[in-house]
């Protein structure tokens, strides 16, 4: 069996995730679904990046240890994991014990073997914030956290010599035209990043203590990037006792992450790997931001709710539908509520629910739910079959280019062509005459059929809602194709997504 290996970045727990981060862990389960219907051997991915000093301060604030603090955001993660419907393989915590161990020894490795050497690092510091930062990052010469005067300090820390790989990276890089998609991000690692010289990279830090201890100097500790990269090689059980997983899905077939950090997916992390002598990941790809009418999703801007409450009042596939639907892949998208709602009622509710509610109601009405093709074919059929036949292959081209919203599109084309058959076929006339009665049966059976092929084909999207339909269509043929000779007993129909009314619920609800 062909395996694949998806991962999500580690998230900062520092506070409980939004809708930003539920748009990568969505996206990534929703490919990992793909592929596991697929028949491959999925090994899906997510975690908590947990160590560093601004999860250490945000305990401090709260009066509690850092691992109090992490354990209780993870809690709240992997509930909203559940209720988003994500089906991870594995959940990866940097504090665990088995990554912490083999983190220490990567870290000893790549220092016995000259690849991190001991040096200073030089940085403006904010004695009260206990924060370094770059003159870029000061606001009017000051700390941007507490607005006063920083000061010019050196620090001895460890470093992992980039510069050293440089050329091996550009040359893999254009050797391997798949390995960092959009394209456009490609050019911009190599032309503005890699090209103009990569500068060592610090890799722990004396300043705080909430960190992985580097295990022949104490006083260090690892510097988040070695620490938050590794964990998609040691939850694998890399250098570990048993490394039988590692050697099942290591390399990786994608990393998915955010625009701002594929420079650390694309630079430093094949670096480690070229240091340590393992094989790259086959691909790294770097999506844009969900931005929140119009601004960036923030705490302080206080503009963005808990995810579960768009969940509690529109249901979760349509939470998932739209962050799948909405945003062409690559590029920025505006989540807000009226999208959400709009995009709910234009598709879920009023394509895909009412094309569903018609024809199970009216195999009911007509032949007490049960359907059989009575194969009275006419013209209209064989493009309506044509299209039902070829949808897999065309979603399946789509969801390859990791083209997921072009994918659903494939999906509803079909759904909405299935209502103007209904349309053009008017199966009340059909009813009102006897001798059209196996016109009439043929035409809801072929409904059923694109119906059937279509909820299958939603699986890896809105799986929810995948399996509600195949239960009131009552029919287990698992076939992603037209079926001659199949047979229906459908049930009653229960209505999918209710139609919301916008400005009523917009006036009633602050989300
Ligand atoms: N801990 C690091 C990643 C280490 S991976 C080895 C980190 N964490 S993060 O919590 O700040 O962000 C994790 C991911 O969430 C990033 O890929 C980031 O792009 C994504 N998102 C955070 N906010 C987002 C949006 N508003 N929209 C889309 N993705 C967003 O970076």
């Amino acid at each position: 069996m062909k395996k694949f290996y998806i991962t999500t970045p580690i998230y900062y727990p520092s506070a409980n995730f939004h809708i930003g981060h539920c748009y990568t862990t969505i996206i990534a389960d929703a490919i990992a679904r793909y592929k596991r219907n697929k028949g491959f051997d999925v090994y899906f991915q997510t975690g908590t990046d947990e160590h560093g000093l601004k999860i250490e301060t945000k305990a401090k604030e709260a009066g509690v240890s850092p691992k109090k603090y992490v354990d209780k955001v993870v809690l709240n993660a992997k509930d909203l994991w559940k209720s988003l419907d994500i089906s991870y393989d594995y959940f990866i915590r940097t504090t665990d014990e088995n990554h912490v161990k083999a983190v220490q020894k990567i870290f000893t490795k790549l220092y016995e073997q000259g690849d991190i050497y001991k040096g200073t690092y030089k940085g403006l510091y904010c004695i009260p914030c206990e924060s370094f930062w770059t003159k870029t990052q000061l606001i009017d010469g000051k700390c941007p956290d507490c607005g006063r005067e920083v000061k010019e300090v050196e620090e001895e820390a460890y470093f992992l010599k980039l510069s050293k790989y440089q050329d091996r990276l550009v040359e893999y890089i254009e050797s391997h035209p798949d390995f960092i998609e959009p394209e456009s991000r490609k050019n911009e690692m190599i032309n503005n990043f890699i090209k103009p010289g990569l500068e060592d990279l610090c890799v722990s830090r004396t300043s705080f203590t909430w960190g992985i201890p580097v295990p022949f100097d104490q006083k260090h500790v690892v510097y988040v990037w070695l620490d938050a990269l590794t964990n998609y090689i040691t939850s694998l059980g890399y250098m570990s006792d048993d490394d039988t997983k590692f050697k099942q899905y290591w390399p990786a077939d994608l990393h998915l992450v955010g625009k701002e950090i594929i420079r650390f997916h694309t630079i430093v992390w094949p670096i480690i790997l070229m240091a340590l002598d393992l094989p790259l990941p086959k691909k790294v790809y770097g999506h844009g931001w969900l931005v929140i009418n119009g601004n960036k999703i923030s705490k302080s801007l206080g503009n963005y709710k808990d995810p579960r409450e768009y969940i509690k009042y529109f249901g979760v596939d349509a939470v998932r539908y739209f962050v799948l639907r909405e945003v062409p892949f690559g590029n920025d998208g505006n989540f807000s509520v009226e999208a959400l709602i709009d995009r709910t009622n234009a598709d879920l509710a009023n394509t895909l629910g009412n094309l569903v509610q018609r024809t199970i109601s009216m195999a009911n009405k007509y032949f007490e739910g049960k359907i059989s093709n009575k194969k009275v074919y006419e013209d209209i059929d064989n493009d309506f079959i044509k299209k039902i036949n070829s949808l897999d292959e065309d979603v399946s081209l789509e969801i390859d280019k990791l083209e997921i919203s072009l994918g659903l599109n494939k999906i509803f084309e079909l759904l909405r062509f299935s209502n103007k058959y209904i349309d053009e076929t008017m199966p009340w006339v059909l009813a009102k005459d006897e001798k059209s009665k196996d016109r009439l049966e043929t035409v809801l059976y072929n409904l059923l059929e694109s119906i059937r092929v279509c909820a299958l084909s939603l699986n890896f999207a809105i799986p929810s809602t995948s399996r509600e339909i195949i239960r009131q269509l009552n029919n287990k043929s698992s076939d992603i194709k037209y079926l001659e000779d199949n047979n229906y007993e459908v049930i009653s129909p229960k209505p999918l997504f209710g139609r919301i009314d916008k400005d009523t619920f917009l006036k009633e609800h602050d989300l």
